[in-house]
């Protein structure tokens, strides 16, 4: 019985500390914050549609297999406020606190968010942002702390690098 006692407890130490570091546990701190900054503080149901883009597409771009099937894309005020005739001035960047904000919609229903939030000071910062992707329940899929390694490469492709690593711009009618 002390035995088995001993396991169970081994293993609820080790379930445990996995939850905090596994992809599709709720993540760390840093993810907690930017989840909540775009689902609560700053939410996403508040941002504005990508502007000149359909509201529901399926990307056709280099790199578009990323995020599949459907994508709905929409960034928040300070974002929005960066653009000049719905594109980003030449040679300029996003301001920090710019976030663009991505659904990935499957079978009619939105399955994972991914999210880019321009934040140049943060540590987990990469190319200035913060890259993440969720379930809708904050469970993580791709955590804050990989620095964007699963993403800046893609997003440096075609115009990548003249939009500030934002892609979107590329399908603009
Ligand atoms: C293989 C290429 C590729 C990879 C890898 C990739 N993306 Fe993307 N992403 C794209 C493309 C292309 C778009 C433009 C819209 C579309 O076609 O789906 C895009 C769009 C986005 C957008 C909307 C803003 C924008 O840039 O247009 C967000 C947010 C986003 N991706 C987040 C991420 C995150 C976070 C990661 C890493 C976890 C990631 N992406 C990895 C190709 C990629």
């Amino acid at each position: 019985m002390k035995i088995v006692g001993f396991i169970v407890l081994v293993s609820t130490l080790i379930s445990s500390c996995e939850e905090n570091t596994d992809e599709g546990g709720m993540g760390s701190t840093a993810d907690e914050n930017l989840f909540s900054q775009v689902t609560q503080s700053d939410p996403f149901t508040s941002y504005t549609l990508f502007p000149n883009v359909d509201s529901i597409g399926m990307g056709t771009l280099n790199g578009s297999t990323a995020h599949r099937p459907l994508v709905r894309v929409s960034m928040n005020a300070t974002a929005f406020n960066t653009l000049q005739n719905d594109s980003l001035p030449l040679g300029s960047s996003f301001p920090n606190g710019s976030v663009v904000f991505k659904e990935i919609i499957s079978g009619g229903q939105t399955t994972l968010y991914a999210v880019m939030r321009k934040d140049s000071a943060n540590a987990f910062s990469g190319n200035g942002w913060l890259w993440a992707e969720y379930y809708l329940d904050g469970r993580v899929a791709i955590s804050v702390e990989g620095r964007g390694n699963e993403c800046i490469t893609c997003h440096s492709l075609e115009e990548g690098l003249q939009n500030d690593l934002v892609r979107t711009f590329e399908r603009q009618n």
